[in-house]
């Protein structure tokens, strides 16, 4: 008789909502996972204490720019980077703890230690055996690496080392204008270094939607940002005074040098499946690295399934949370689903930026036929109040049947509005039906209702 009726390996978003998932449906559950706390990359040096630092550093820069406008006026905050990291650090703990507690409340045994499967059915941890009906793979993603980079997490840094720095760097190069790019570069920006973003492509962002892109990039210029796009980084090398980096401007093939204090990399993560020996078992990965599952998670060898950043997709810890709680359902034998079209993505920057469902660009290519509603921040008095009135929301929707097709907002609270889309597409709304759902006046939602309105016969504030 096995040990337990589903052994997950990683303690990540994906693999510790899993569990507790699979405990909740009565499963008899274990969680492996190597590092000293639970909750995977996010909680530990991703999600938390990244938004951790935006928080500080975004009061901080409120109170340079905004105080004094609202008659707020006196000493200005001063940077203690030492307390700041400390703050960080009880965030971490404080979320990593309550997994542990989450742990012992469902009854999930933590198996701690690295995990390997010398077969289906069994799981190694640091050499001890294990049998398991169903075991999950959650076991995440890990920076990737830049030919002719080499990483030291000291000048030469991955987010990793961007979260952990003793003290604020005067220039900071960053190469690659992706989601952990632009937030570190705020963190950063804001507590005074000088940020200079170095971009493969012709914009940021790439994926989004492209007025988001354009005015995303725009604002950061403002906060001081700069950007050099179309630059392939061709290397990192130490200087006299820090890392030099060398990119190649893909207009003219001509090659620049730009030197730093600190050098963030930031071009993109790839699956972490080190160890696991999924070679001996035959078990099938993509050409990226990503283990193949099917459309229920299921890899190629019976009895074994996969989610979270290690299998396809956007590497976001709620699309891996989603795919944790569907896979044990199926495991569970009820019906676990994931909608694929409707997940939200999220960039905390100030203004934030948020998006679901489809881009404009994507409805072009498609041949959709499509309208769009936008609607300015410049027209929402709570925005304005808070000189928050940078930014819009844009909604797509069918021209024919005006259900929603995706949205796109740039400004305060993006990311918690975003949800009222979400939620419309999952019911498979109009925007007429946004438009006329009443919205409490006056919060930065009734932007969202506004551009609805334009989707039709008109915004009243615009
Ligand atoms: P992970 O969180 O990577 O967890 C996998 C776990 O498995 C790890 O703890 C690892 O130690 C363990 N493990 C691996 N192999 C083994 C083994 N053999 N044995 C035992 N344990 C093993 N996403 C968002 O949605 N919002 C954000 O704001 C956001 N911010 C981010 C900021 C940064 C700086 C980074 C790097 C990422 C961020 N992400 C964010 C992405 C998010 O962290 C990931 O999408 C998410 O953590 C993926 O969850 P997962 O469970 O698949 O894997
Ligand atoms: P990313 O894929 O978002 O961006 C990488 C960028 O680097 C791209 O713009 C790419 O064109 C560029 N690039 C690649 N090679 C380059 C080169 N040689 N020179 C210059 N530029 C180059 O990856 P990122 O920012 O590292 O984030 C990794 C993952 O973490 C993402 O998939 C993201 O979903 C997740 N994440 C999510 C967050 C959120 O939801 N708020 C926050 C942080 C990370």
């Amino acid at each position: 008789m096995a040990d337990y009726d589903v052994i997950v390996i990683g303690a990540g978003p994906g693999g510790y909502v899993c569990a507790i998932r699979c405990a909740q449906l009565g499963l008899k559950t274990a969680c492996v996972e190597g590092r000293a706390t639970l909750g995977g990359t996010c909680l530990n040096v991703g999600c938390i204490p990244s938004k951790a630092l935006l928080h500080a550093t975004e009061l901080l820069h409120e109170s340079e720019v905004n105080f004094a406008k609202m008659g707020l006026v006196g000493a200005a905050p001063k940077v203690d980077v030492a307390a700041m990291q400390a703050y960080k650090q009880s965030v971490v703990d404080n979320n990593t703890k309550g997994i542990e507690f989450l742990f012992k409340k469902n009854k999930i045994d933590w198996l701690k230690g690295w995990a390997s499967i010398p077969a289906p059915g069994k799981v190694s941890v640091d050499g001890t055996e294990h049998g398991a009906r169903n075991i999950v793979i959650a076991s995440g993603s890990e920076a990737s690496s830049l030919p002719g980079v080499t990483i030291d997490e000291k000048t030469v840094v991955t987010s990793t080392g961007a979260l952990e720095l003793t003290s604020i760097p005067k220039r900071l190069v960053v190469i690659g204008a992706g989601v952990i790019g632009l937030e570190m570069g705020s963190v950063y920006a804001r507590l005074g270094a000088e940020v200079t973003v170095v971009e493969f492509l012709e914009e940021i962002t790439p994926g989004m939607d492209v007025e988001i892109c354009k005015a995303l990039r725009k604002t950061l210029g403002k906060q001081g940002f700069n950007f050099v796009l179309g630059a392939a980084v061709q290397g990192v090398a130490a200087g006299k005074g820090g890392p030099v980096v060398t990119y190649k401007l893909r207009k003219d093939d001509s090659v620049q040098e730009i030197a730093a204090d600190v050098v963030l990399v930031a071009t993109g993560r790839r699956p972490f499946t080190d160890g696991l020996g999924l070679e001996a078992l035959g078990l099938a990965v993509t050409e990226r690295g990503q283990i193949r599952t099917d459309a229920h998670w299921r890899t190629n060898v019976p009895g074994i399934y996969a989610i979270g950043d290690a299998i396809a997709g956007p590497m976001l810890a709620h699309k891996a949370e989603d795919e944790g709680v569907a896979v044990a359902e199926t495991i569970a034998g009820q019906h676990g689903h994931v909608n694929y079209g409707v997940i939200p993505g999220v960039i905390y920057t100030t203004p934030e930026v948020a998006s679901v469902g489809q881009t404009e660009e994507q409805l072009k290519a498609a041949g959709h036929d499509y309208k769009v509603g936008k609607f300015p921040f410049m027209g929402n008095a709570r925005a304005k109040a808070y000189f928050l009135g940078d930014g819009f929301v844009k909604i797509l929707a069918d021209k024919a049947t005006d259900r929603v097709l995706g949205a796109h907002i740039i400004g305060p609270a993006a990311g918690d509005m975003i949800h009222e889309i979400c939620v419309a597409m999952e019911f498979g709304a109009s925007a007429e039906d946004v438009a006329r759902t009443c919205h409490a006046h006056p919060t930065f939602s009734e932007a969202v209702r506004e551009a609805a309105l334009a989707c039709g016969g008109g915004a009243i504030h615009a």
